[in-house]
């Protein structure tokens, strides 16, 4: 995030124009997924198929994942044509700063986190605050498959099947107030297990916290993950739940969240409160606006390497453009970025 890209993408080609302006020429589907690969045949759900995707390292599933994976939406939205990252890069290639900034930190050190026994608490401005242990909050959800790109605003993306649920049917579920504008995350704080909290990398002010406003919240599309690849969710990458929010750059999808709250004003974020300028609270994909600091027209599609950078034009939206576009009508995106 504040760390200074290698050349590859230092891009300067953010005045071409990429595809991005199709946008505007499309119907804008608004709140529905039609525009999306989504499967006619979803697959039926073989939770023990340790062949779903290779190279997949099984995991130690609570009780109330396993029980509800076989009943799981496969393939609900899907990305066409392009493939999958392999899970050892989605796993090993991470940002999760309560762990160190090193990509492989988390990985290494995210082990030490107890994500059972996991308490959320939902509070605010809702009709049915609460605070429950994570297999009842679970409890009214089927879990769906999600593949979408995941697009950092270090410019480098990987395609993932996420297992979630749509952040919709929990604000159903809680029942906002006429007050509530925008929804705030709020991931754990354990400097005991998380040695990013201990260290002198003070610029976060933890607890590490994103948020969106409510109609964005209520799009089809925003997640909370409790798994990948046909598991439960590895600790480096935000278990036991997180947001998903494929439109967005990455840090919008906080890890490991222990608080959601329904508030009348927008919340102070994270990356925004470190660097106002670089980082900002929509933080929607757009090769149009660049980062301060680099280049954001295109991007390194994970594995990638030095003999095969496998670099890639990024799509307005992250080529979510059809579903959420209308979120965004009349906002100057270049402002609001
Ligand atoms: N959530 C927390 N709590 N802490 C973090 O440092 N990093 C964000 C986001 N969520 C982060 C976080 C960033 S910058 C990105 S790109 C994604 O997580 C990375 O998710 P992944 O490691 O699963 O690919």
């Amino acid at each position: 995030m504040l760390i200074k890209l290698p050349s590859t993408s230092d891009s300067k080609e953010s005045d071409v124009t990429p595809e991005s302006f199709y946008l505007s020429r499309r119907t804008l589907l608004g709140s529905s997924l039609a525009g999306l690969a989504v499967s006619a045949f979803p697959r039926i759900g073989r939770a023990q198929d340790a062949g779903m995707y290779p190279d997949v390292e099984a995991g130690t599933p609570p009780a109330w994942f396993a029980e509800k994976l076989p009943k799981t939406k496969w393939q609900a939205v899907n990305v066409q044509g392009e493939s999958i990252t392999p899970f050892n890069d989605a796993t090993h290639y991470n940002n999760f700063y309560e762990f160190g900034t090193a990509k492989g930190d988390p990985a290494q050190y995210a082990g030490a986190l107890k994500t059972e026994p996991w308490t959320v608490v939902v509070d605010g401005e809702v009709g049915k605050p609460g605070r429950y242990a994570l297999e009842d909050f679970m409890k009214p959800y089927q879990l769906e498959e999600r593949i979408y790109r995941l697009r950092c605003v270090e410019a480098w993306s990987m395609v993932i099947p996420w297992l979630g649920f749509p952040l919709s049917a929990l604000l159903k579920q809680v029942e906002p107030t006429s007050k509530a504008k925008f929804i705030r995350f709020e991931t754990l704080q354990d400097p005991k297990v998380m040695p990013g909290q201990r260290s002198g990398f003070a610029l976060i002010e933890w607890p590490y916290v994103e948020g969106l406003r409510l109609d964005e919240a209520m799009n089809p599309l925003a997640i909370l993950a409790v798994g990948m690849y046909g598991r439960e969710l590895p600790n480096q990458n935000g278990a036991p739940l997180r947001l998903v929010v494929p439109w967005k750059y990455g840090f919008k999808s906080v890890k490991s969240i222990v608080r959601i709250s329904l508030v009348e004003d927008q919340p102070k974020t994270t990356w925004q409160s470190i660097a106002a300028d670089e980082y900002g609270f929509y933080a929607n994909v757009n090769p149009q606006v660049d980062h301060p600091r680099w280049s954001q027209a295109r991007e390194r599609r994970l594995p990638s390497g030095l003999f095969s950078p496998n670099v890639r034009e990024t799509q307005m939206f992250n080529g979510y453009g059809n579903e959420v576009a209308s979120l965004y009508s009349g906002l100057d995106l270049r402002k609001n970025y």
